[in-house]
């Protein structure tokens, strides 16, 4: 964004589009939507499950569950970034139990058919007399993956537009935040009661922040947002840090700044929400990452990363729990508003109710994700 922001930005009450009102409540609490989203949106679309960093060497794997599907997300030995079924050739067996780790190859606790890194078959015991048995044949099934600014995306679906098109909108508006290079100093996992859309709901608007978040509400004023991005999959804005240098515990900077930070962006933070599933918040000396995935009509798990600049570990100014502990904090506020939500909205007593001018993202976020379940009204 650099120092001409202010030129591209508009106020965040300019998209407001008058009558919008919340989901109806079925989009909260039906079996049959939630069902309707994992195959429509998540089975679909290109979906955030971690960073580059988090497997930087030959063998490094993590596994994620996708819209269902257990998938192995592994670095292999010329460096590249698969994803693969973690489902054996053999009989079907789960291959991978742990939720990440490092192995010389993918080996299944079965019968030890063993895959490489790659996802070829390379050991298959006793089946060199079984007629017709060609290893070639039975590699691991491939998903999709693709990198975006360093953060690892994959896509279940072999027909789906690749990523770089669907992130054009995007193309360079990062550059200077430095996103590959940085590495997670932590990940905090929570497991939320309240269907996930409305932690992105919650995310996309500052209208609670002085009742929910007393402490960020004094070095961020909740009326300061300004949003460049107002419409479509990817949404958000700025919003200004008017005490201190960034938001953390002490006030102070906790980091060595993770990019080129010019002018009045050194007193911003930037929220911006990428369809569907990731939460991307970058300060002037960290960058916080959720990700945010339903489990249940009422319930979501969240994984949030907390990045620094690759050479911010180990100095002597390097704190990163001052900002942990910040957002920690500020994340289990809008946790608890969201478990409430979805208590009163799986109420009979529950309407659809009107959005502020303030609420103009979250009202453009409904219409995107409404854009993926044509049929469901
Ligand atoms: S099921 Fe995997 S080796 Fe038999
Ligand atoms: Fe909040």
């Amino acid at each position: 964004m650099k120092t001409d922001t202010m030129a591209v930005f508009g106020k965040a009450t300019e998209s407001f589009s008058a009558g919008a009102k919340t989901l109806p409540q079925r989009y909260f609490v039906a079996r049959e939507i939630f069902a309707k989203e994992q195959e429509a949106i998540f089975s679909e679309q290109w979906v955030c499950v971690g960073h580059q960093s988090q497997i930087a060497r030959a063998g490094d794997y993590f596994v994620r569950e996708v819209a269902g599907e257990s998938l192995i997300i592994v670095r292999d030995q010329k460096g590249t970034i698969g994803g693969f079924s973690n489902v054996c050739r053999h009989r079907g067996t789960r291959l991978c139990e742990e939720a990440s780790g490092h192995a010389p190859a993918i080996q299944c606790p079965y019968h030890a058919w063993t895959y490489a890194l790659d996802g070829r078959l390379i050991g298959a015991p006793h089946m060199e007399s079984a007629v017709g048995f060609d290893k070639s044949q039975y590699s691991l099934g491939t998903v999709r993956t693709a990198l975006w600014e360093g953060f690892v995306f994959v896509n279940l679906a072999d027909d789906s537009a690749p990523l770089h098109s669907t992130f054009a909108a995007l193309a360079g508006k990062f550059t200077h935040w430095n996103l590959p290079k940085l590495r997670s100093a932590q990940r905090i996992e929570y497991d939320v009661r309240a269907n996930w859309k409305l932690i992105f709901e919650n995310y996309s608007e500052c209208y609670h922040c002085p009742g929910v978040h007393p402490m960020l509400s004094k070095v961020s004023p909740y009326d300061s947002a300004e949003n460049d991005l107002c419409e479509g999959p990817f949404l958000g804005g700025f919003m200004s840090i008017s005490k201190g240098a960034s938001l953390t515990m002490s006030g102070n900077a906790c980091a060595l700044p993770v990019g080129e930070i010019q002018g009045e962006d050194h007193a911003r933070v930037f929220y911006y929400s990428i369809f569907p599933n990731m939460l991307l918040s970058m300060h002037p000396d960290y960058v916080m990452v959720h990700q945010v995935w339903p489990t249940a009509p009422d319930r979501t798990r969240i994984l949030c990363d907390w990045f620094f600049h690759p050479e911010a570990f180990g100095r002597a100014d390097f704190h990163p729990k001052d900002a942990v502990e910040f957002w920690d904090v500020t994340n289990k506020q809008d946790w608890r508003v969201c478990e409430l939500s979805q208590q009163g909205i799986a109420s009979r007593a529950y309407q659809p109710g009107p959005y502020s001018p303030r609420e103009s993202i979250p009202a453009a976020w409904d219409r995107e994700y409404l854009r993926h379940l044509p049929h469901a009204l």
